[in-house]
């Protein structure tokens, strides 16, 4: 398999982690507890105001506290809803022992641990080929599966490929992480449902669909052709796991967020409900308004040949975002043309770019060593590596990075996980950086585009960056 230890990285370009500067209201993002329709806002679960004296609240009991819980309900902080009602406390009886059990002090995360009961091999390092790598037989999910996790992902997020035969499917699940998919090859359905399996809706796919398993639905799985069917995931389940312990509450939750999924026969048509040509993002350290296009959908059919529009961000270069099942994992696809490269840049964890088209490389270097590692005699940190269809990459945390096309078609990609997401930024900025740090043309090492000039001249490439973007002005 060829997966590489060290740090190189991405290709693609890509985003970046964005982050645009509009306002959103909390709100509005943050309507998680609480059924359809409710229009009261989240905030303030008001258990008791802090008094300042510690002592006081470990005085106390359960019954006080779950009292003043609900006089905060009568008081319309939490309204109550059908959705919110099935949420109160019942007896609560694991079925599983959580990872924290016995307790261990330096022993592996509770993600870790989860990794090594799943069984199937897990790929580390910078780089790896989805279409290439070895995969095993998968028990929880029935089918052949192996987990990425590279250290780009700095841990927060991680991918599963995972195979099913002719006449195969994967055993039904639900789980409190969000899930893109993409499907490398193939055809089948997908089958999602929320409490009642008669009311299960379908989806049709086959190689290039991309779609979420909605937050906390079941779903399985199906193929429907001749030839076994790979997939490609992101997931957040490393941050959820980490946080919970908890494989019931992961695993087997019934908590249901009809705001991801309302069940409606039709949630997962190809038709937009909502377009945004221009949604802005800031880029540093010079405040460039930067912009990409945004498309409000729940399905992909093919990724591989969907539409994209101006993106403003390097030389002719198209994108659109996707904000399927209101995720908070970002999801776009973007091209740019042979003989091009964009604008280099560094940003948070996660970023997981997969090659479709094209071919290319990327380069790439820790930002402690500067915007001009060639100049600055520091090009031994300077990682460079190969691209093509198949390729899954996150670039390393903070590293610059860099995408050249120096194919003879146009790269398009899909990044299918990071937390570059304009509709549900994070307040952590350890994930979602405020802004774009990138290295506009005028200001980089010139050394940068001698070396792609280089590469496209010994295979016969033309070098097509009109002279004007590496003026100042
Ligand atoms: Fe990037
Ligand atoms: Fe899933």
């Amino acid at each position: 398999m060829d997966h590489s230890k060290h740090h190189h990285h991405d290709g693609h370009e890509h985003d970046d982690h964005e982050y645009d500067g509009h306002e959103h209201t909390h709100d509005e993002h943050r309507d998680h507890s609480h059924g359809a329709g409710d229009a009261a806002p989240a905030h303030g679960h008001s258990h008791g105001e802090p008094t300042g004296n510690a002592i006081e609240k470990i005085g106390f009991t359960r019954s006080q506290f779950l009292r003043l819980c609900l006089a905060g309900v009568a008081a319309g902080a939490v309204a109550p809803s059908p959705g919110a009602r099935a949420q109160v406390p019942t007896a609560s009886r694991p079925r599983t022992d959580s990872y924290d059990d016995p307790l261990v002090f330096n022993g592996p995360s509770p993600y870790r641990q989860f990794l090594k009961k799943e069984g199937i091999p897990v790929y580390e390092g910078g780089f790896i080929d989805v279409n290439k790598i070895e995969l095993k037989p998968w028990k929880r999910v029935g089918a052949l599966g192996a987990y990425i996790f590279l250290e780009g992902t700095a841990g927060t997020v991680d991918a599963w490929v995972c195979e099913i035969p002719p006449g195969g499917q994967t055993t039904a699940e639900r789980h409190i992480f969000e899930e893109q998919i993409l499907v490398l090859s193939g055809k089948g359905r997908t089958q999602v449902w929320q409490r009642d399996p008669s009311d299960m809706i379908t989806l049709e796919w086959e190689k290039g669909a991309v779609f979420p398993s909605p937050l906390n639905t079941w779903h399985r799985h199906i193929n429907t052709g001749k030839d076994p069917v790979r997939m490609v995931a992101i997931t957040n389940a490393p941050l959820l796991i980490d946080m919970f312990r908890h494989p019931d509450f992961i695993f087997d939750n019934d908590y249901v967020f009809t705001e991801r999924f309302d069940g409606r026969k039709d949630y997962f048509s190809p038709k937009p409900a909502a377009f945004y040509p221009t949604v802005p993002r800031q880029r540093r350290p010079v405040y460039v308004q930067g912009h990409h296009s945004y498309t409000v959908v729940n399905y992909a059919p093919n990724v591989w040949k969907a539409e994209l529009h101006p993106a403003g961000q390097g030389v002719e270069d198209y994108d659109t975002h996707y904000a399927m099942a209101r995720n908070t994992m970002a999801l776009h696809v973007e091209q740019f043309p042979t003989g091009t490269y964009e604008r280099c840049h560094r940003h948070g964890p996660g970023s997981t770019i997969i090659l479709l088209d094209g071919s290319g490389f990327s380069m790439m270097w820790p930002h402690e060593i500067g915007t001009t590692p060639f100049k600055d005699g520091k090009q031994q940190q300077v990682k460079q590596f190969d691209w093509k269809e198949g390729t899954l990459v996150v670039p390393p945390l903070q590293w610059f990075h860099q995408h050249f096309n120096s194919g003879k078609t146009p790269a398009r990609f899909v990044k299918l996980g990071g937390w570059n997401n304009d509709l549900y930024p994070f307040t952590t900025t350890l994930v979602s950086d405020p802004g774009r740090t990138e290295i506009d043309y005028p200001d980089e090492d010139p050394r940068v585009r001698q070396i792609f000039a280089e590469r496209l001249a010994a295979t016969g490439g033309q070098f097509k960056m009109p002279e004007s973007v590496f003026k100042k002005g």
